[in-house]
This record gives C-alpha cells, structure tokens and sequence, in this order.
C-alpha cells in the first residue's frame, strides 16, 4: 500500500493547495477549502479493453487532408435531444446532464435508452436495477439492447463494459462514481476529475460516447469543479418547475453545435413527451377575455415561441407598493414600470404589480417588453385585450419600441398560430410579402395606448 498523501482542494472552484487556508485565492470564496485524501504514487492505470480496437489513433495531418465531412451522428430517436446536441450523439464524446434532483434526468437519459437501437449500458449508482426496471417499466417496457448495471466502482464498471461491449455508455450520476486509485469519498473533487479522466480516456480511445448525469449545487452550477464542464465535450441543463410539467433542455456548452437549440418535453404518467409545437401548449385557450393577458412572440435559439404573460395590478395595502415576477426579470419589470409611468401617465406608483409567464418558464429575450406593458395597462384598466393580439417589441427607456431580431420568423409564427395582429417596432425591416396577419407597426409607447384600452 502507497503512502497516502493528502491535498486541499477549494469545493468551489477546484484549485488545489498544499495546505489549508480561509480563503481560496483563486475564487475568492471563503471557508471552501477542505482536506482530501488522494494517493499520488498509484496513478489510473486503466487500460484500453483488448477487446475494444481503438478507432482512434492520432497522427498530424495538414489541416486540408483532414475529411471535414460531416462527424458522423448516433441518431437518438428523440428529437428534441437530437436537436440540443446538434444533430445527435457525436461517437467518443462526453455528454454532461446537469439539473435540480427531481427534474427527470434519471428518466430522460433512461427514456433515451430504452429508444436507442444501440447497444446500451446504462450504469446506476443512485438505484437499484429493480426500481429502474419499474420506471423503465412506465416508460417502455420492451428493449432487447439496454442493459442495466448497479455500481459506483469505475474498475468495475470498465471490467462490465470489457466483458458487454456496450456502444453508449450512461453514468446515472457522476458524483457516485469511485475510483480505487483516490482514496476521498465520492463526490469528492479529486475523485470527480478522477472518475471524469478515466472515463474521458475510455470514450475517446474507443469511440464510445459516454453520457454523465451531474448533480447541481444550490445556486444551480454543476456539483464539483468547474474543471469538469471544461473537461466534457457537451453539457447540457434539465430545467423547469418541478409544479409544472414541462421541462426545457437546453445546451450552455457544446463542441459540436450551437447553445442556442432547446428542447421541451412534458412530464407525464408514462415519461416525457416530446412538446414539437410549444407554442400551442403555452397559450391557454380560453373562452372569456380577461384582463391582463397578452402574448408575446420569443425566439429560444432560433425557435419562434409564443407566450402567455399574465399581469396584475391592484391597489397597494401596505405603504410600499410590491412589485413581483415569476419567470421575467424583477428589475426590468421596475424598469418598464417607471417607463409607463413617466411617458404614459399612468400612476402605478400606489399599485402592486405581479407578473407571470405561464409555463413555468424563464424568458430572457428582450421581444418580450411590449407583451408585458400591454399585460399590466390591460389589468390597470380591466380592460381585456382582443385575444388575437399579440406582440414583439423590446420597450427603451425613453418609451421608443426597439427593434427585434429575425422579426418575421416570428411574424410567421403568430400568423400559423392564427393571430390576427402582431404589433411591431415601426423601426424593423420587414419584407415579407403577402401576408394575412395585420403587422401594426408603432414607435413609442404612447401608440400602443391607443390599440389596447
Ligand atoms: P427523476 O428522473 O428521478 O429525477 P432526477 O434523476 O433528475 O432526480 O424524476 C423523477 C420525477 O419524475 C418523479 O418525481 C416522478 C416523475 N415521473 C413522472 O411523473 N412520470 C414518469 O413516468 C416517471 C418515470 C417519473
Ligand atoms: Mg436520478
């Protein structure tokens, strides 16, 4: 047995010391670093399954003897995954899924196995092969290519792989994993990187992708280094509200395609369902017109996505007035709402305002404004707005609508959808030719007014 030799590693962000310190000099943060037992002298020695031919031997090629063809793709049979990943799964890559516990990682990456005509393995640290049986079981019950195996020793697991020759491999989660030659507890940081390493190396020097579930950390990062998303190939976030049904996938890393693509999926009885239109399933069909909805026209990536944002505004109790927002960003709410205030006269100063996007989802594209300025003068006046109405349009500060980007993708969107109006920036160029729905074009605030009470 090798002399066992210690090490500090920040829990933050990774950096190692020699001996221990209040501060990380690194990050900054304080009372991260702690003791790790590591063994030096023992480094991984795993070794390339003899089995396994490796597909992948190096050599230096002059850049234009390199075939750019394009990298053949594992189709997953799962569109909306296909789609984040740029088209499927790259061989040899490393494919990281981070989310909150709960979201549906375990049964997303499950509900892709089962769909695969690969051969799959699909290693569980977290449950027993029975209770993955009984949610593979509402899920799909019938696979002949997926097998299931319960360990969290990477010697092991690599001795199964040798022995079954899977073509993907998926680690249900990363933080489980233990390797022999790190002596810390799993989860550890050294043994993250370790376990990362020796699977990194397994992928790359057969081909193999290899899928990796992580956990997150409270302020929603991936659990452990910040080396490990620097270390994978792609890293992908499982996000939504665990009281809504739907769940977003979507890119923050990918070598082999954009970050811009999201996926939707609804959780459902039997697994999640892949959401194609979710425009549809966004907007609730209502028989009445209420006041304070309006529909705004996003674009997630390059998807075109319509959303329901509700408002309500009512008189303020408390001395204070509150101003709230779920799915939208509190300071430009206080932003728009002084802008309302300052150039339309409305006096929303002595009125709580509450905003929501229905869904459960987060929108960040700045298209949204206008929708939100209608939604709240909608409720200030009780008011509803025709429910064929809908907007895109970022609101400035002196109360002009701005432009947006690829404005007449989403024009095209609100007109398969069936709106009748779409109120735009007058500053967009639009050339679009032929087209059913109204586009009302307006260049400041005070125009809007006029359209909506
Ligand atoms: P899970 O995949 O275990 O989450 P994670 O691995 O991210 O921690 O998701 C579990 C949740 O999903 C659980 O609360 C039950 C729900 N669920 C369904 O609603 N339908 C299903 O078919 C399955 C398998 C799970
Ligand atoms: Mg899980």
């Amino acid at each position: 047995m090798a002399k066992v030799k210690t090490t500090f590693f920040c829990q933050s962000c990774g950096s190692q010391y020699a001996k221990w310190q209040g501060q990380c000099s690194a990050c900054k943060a304080w009372n991260t670093i702690v003791e790790e037992v590591v063994q030096k002298e023992e480094k991984s020695n795993w070794k390339l399954p003899s089995s396994h031919n490796s597909k992948r031997i190096s050599k230096p090629l002059k850049i234009k003897e390199i075939d750019a063809s394009k990298e053949a793709r594992m189709n997953t049979f799962d569109n909306e995954f296909n789609r984040v990943l740029g088209g499927g799964i790259v061989p040899g890559s490393l494919t990281l899924l981070g989310g909150e516990p709960g979201i549906g990682k375990s049964t997303l990456l499950l509900q892709i196995s089962l769909k695969l005509p690969y051969k799959t393995l699909y290693v569980s640290g977290e449950e027993s092969q029975k209770q993955i049986k009984m949610r593979a079981e509402r899920i799909s019950p019938d696979n002949d290519n997926c097998y299931i195996l319960t360990e969290t020793k990477t010697q092991n697991i690599f001795k199964q792989i040798e022995a079954l020759e899977p073509e993907i491999v998926i680690i249900d989660s990363i933080q489980t994993l233990h390797s022999d030659y790190i002596e810390s507890s799993s989860g550890s940081i050294s043994q993250i990187k370790e376990c990362t390493t020796e699977l990194i190396k397994f992928a790359k020097e057969t081909a193999t992708p290899v899928l990796l579930i992580g956990h997150i950390t409270k302020d929603g990062n991936i659990a452990g280094p910040k080396i490990l998303e620097h270390m994978v190939d792609t890293v992908l976030q499982f996000e939504g509200d665990r009281n809504h049904v739907f769940r977003i996938l979507r890119a923050s890393k990918n070598r082999f395609g954009s970050t811009n693509e999201l996926g939707i999926y609804e959780m459902q009885g039997s697994g999640l369902r892949e959401v194609s239109n979710p425009s549809e399933i966004l907007i609730s069909k209502k028989d009445e017109d209420l006041s304070g909805n309006a529909i705004a026209s996003t674009l997630e990536g390059i998807r075109p996505l319509m959303i329901e944002v509700q408002a309500l505004v009512s008189t303020a109790v408390y001395g204070t007035p509150q101003r709230s927002a779920t799915g939208f960003n509190a300071k430009r709410l206080n932003m728009l709402l002084a802008v309302l205030e300052k150039r339309a006269g409305f006096r929303l100063g002595a009125k709580d305002v509450f905003l929501n996007i229905t869904g459960g989802i987060t929108v960040d594209d700045p298209a949204i404004d206008l929708a939100v300025v209608a939604a709240i003068l909608s409720s200030n006046e009780d008011v509803a707005l025709q429910r064929d109405f809908c907007f895109a349009a970022e609101v400035g500060l002196s109360g002009e609508i701005r432009p947006v980007q690829r404005v007449e993708q989403r024009i095209m969107e609100a007109e398969k959808l069936g709106f009748s109006t779409i109120f735009v920036s007058k500053y967009n160029k639009i050339s679009l030719k032929n087209t059913t729905i109204k586009i009302q074009l307006i260049s400041k605030i005070e125009d809007l007014i006029g359209f909506v009470v």
